[in-house]
């Protein structure tokens, strides 16, 4: 396995995701907790990422002086070579040759790293982000490529199997970063490359035995892939201890709420007590119109009925939850101040303390694409697993204005024919989130020889990685015309049909 070391880049992240695609187990740690994990890890490898910071001032993060002693390859990727050469001995320049974005390399030496992928005497594209340099290597070092503004965009000493590059490997924008990385982990280290999920679905379901014993588990399920993979999971590891709660309510998406009961009942034969909360989470939001306080009146309701469906099942000590990698990784915070919050996201969390229960996160070291490919492992159905993103709060956020089972009826009706539209046209896969957002306001229009004043229907599509970031969907204006008639013409209540062109950032992705 190998061990990543954060120093605070956005995009950390992503080489624990290109590592895991090679077939090779990693954990990501925050550089200040380094020292104590990197003991204790037993890694074959050791990758150090990028980082806003700069080595060329007093106190700035290192890594552990251990990772070069302990005879393991390491490969230093932006921040990383900076600091991985000034540790070593070598120098690093405050930035005056600044490149960001798309940059060529050209390799002047053969390496272990490029083997089978880059040329000596060849030109590359890469990605740089970067202000500082380096301008002296430590010993026992050489040049393996150069850029205009980085005469060591890469550099190895072979015999210790030290590599770094200036460069980021992990980046789409980087086209043979991931081979790059596959040569770093399987041929430099040595990994083999068996970390699979049919290997990954036999140590969780020995682990979660061994947590569990003879304990009773209460798993809430939101309908979405997470809850539903961590519970089937969690059912196949100790059967009957586990029970399923599914709160419904009321905000669900058509059918939609049916379909998680068939399946866990039908299909799993796993016990599932279907709570029908519709009249008290519509009824808690009549009136609200504020996007605020609609998520932080869900997310309470939310609690609230869910703990009191556990205490009538009684003795349960475990909360199992759907938590992801994501969630989990410590992100770095150099500038120490408080976010803001942009949206408050409707989550379980405070309910384990409150409610006095242990956790169980089976999905605690997953992405989400390798929990898509987990619960393909278990059986649940493409068409589940493959399921866009859906918001905690359900509709509730995609009717701006006051909420009623009118307008979420309608809501229904538009978005099912949307995304129909959307899979008959092939591109359900291409899209990350799509939905349907119903507008508080009407407008007028002429259906037959009579006047209409209906509501105005925004439609919404995105392409995104990780929902951070997102672009508008490029529809080609014939898939979006033939939608629009099909909803006008089949939906009683909407008259107009418009497409949001709107990317993340400025726009978020739900409207409220
Ligand atoms: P935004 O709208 O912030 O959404 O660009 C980013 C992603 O998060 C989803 N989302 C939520 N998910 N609880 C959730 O579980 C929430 O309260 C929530 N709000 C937004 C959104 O659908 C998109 O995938």
């Amino acid at each position: 396995r190998i061990l990543i070391i954060d120093f605070g880049s956005q995009v950390t992240q992503l080489i624990a995701r290109r590592v895991r695609e090679q077939g090779v187990y990693c954990e990501v740690v925050p550089f200040n907790k380094a020292d104590e994990i990197f003991p204790k890890f037993g890694a074959k490898g050791v990758i150090l990422s990028g980082g806003p910071a700069s080595v060329t001032e007093m106190g700035t993060p290192r890594a552990p002086q251990a990772v070069f002693d302990a005879d393991v390859p390491v490969l230093g990727i932006c921040y990383g070579e900076q600091t991985m050469v000034e540790q070593l001995g070598g120098g690093v320049e405050a930035g005056h040759h600044r490149e960001f974005g798309r940059a060529e390399i050209e390799v002047v030496s053969p390496s272990k790293l490029f083997d089978g992928v880059w040329d000596e005497g060849k030109r590359y594209q890469v990605w740089m982000s970067h202000g500082d340099r380096v301008t002296a290597l430590p010993q026992g070092f050489k040049a393996i490529a150069v850029s205009e503004g980085a005469p060591f965009a890469a550099i190895a000493d072979e015999a210790r199997r030290f590599y770094a590059v200036q460069f980021h490997p992990e980046v789409v924008h980087t086209p043979d970063g991931a081979r790059l990385l596959r040569n770093f982990v399987r041929e430099i280290v040595g990994c083999e490359g068996d970390w699979t999920m049919a290997a990954y679905r036999e140590e969780a379901i020995e682990r979660i035995r061994a947590q569990v014993g003879k304990g009773r588990v209460i798993c809430g399920l939101s309908g979405g892939v997470d809850s539903a993979v961590a519970a089937v999971l969690i059912h196949e590891a100790i059967g009957e201890q586990l029970t399923c709660v599914f709160v419904d309510h009321g905000l669900m998406r058509q059918g939609e709420a049916d379909e998680v009961v068939s399946l866990f009942r039908g299909h799993y034969n796993i016990p599932l007590v279907h709570v029908d909360a519709s009249d008290t989470f519509l009824g808690a939001l009549e009136g609200v119109d504020d996007p605020e306080v609609k998520r932080k009146t869900i997310g309470k309701l939310f609690i609230d009925v869910f703990e009191a469906e556990a205490k009538k099942i009684g003795g349960a000590a475990f909360l199992a939850q759907g938590t992801l990698y994501p969630d989990v990784i410590e992100s770095v915070s150099f500038t120490g101040g408080p976010s803001v919050t942009i949206k408050s996201h409707h989550n379980v969390g405070g309910l384990p303390e409150r409610m006095n229960m242990k956790l169980v996160e089976p999905l605690r070291e997953l992405f989400k694409d390798e929990v898509r490919a987990l619960g393909r492992e278990l059986g649940l159905p493409e068409a589940f697993v493959g399921r866009h993103p859906f918001p905690g709060p359900g509709l509730a956020i995609r009717c701006p204005g006051g909420i009623t089972r009118e307008k979420l009826d309608i809501l229904r009706q538009a978005d099912a024919i949307y995304l129909d539209e959307i899979r008959k046209a092939g591109l359900y896969d291409v899209i990350w989130q799509a939905f349907a957002v119903l507008l508080p306001v009407r407008s007028v229009g002429v259906m037959g020889d009579g006047r209409t004043y209906d509501h105005v229907l925004a439609l919404r599509a995105v392409t995104s990685v990780d929902g951070m970031t997102a672009d508008f969907y490029p529809y080609d204006m014939n898939f979006l015309g033939r939608t629009a008639t099909r909803i006008i013409n089949e939906v009683r209540g909407i008259n107009r049909v418009v497409y949001d062109v709107t990317s993340k950032p400025p726009g978020t992705i739900e409207w409220e």
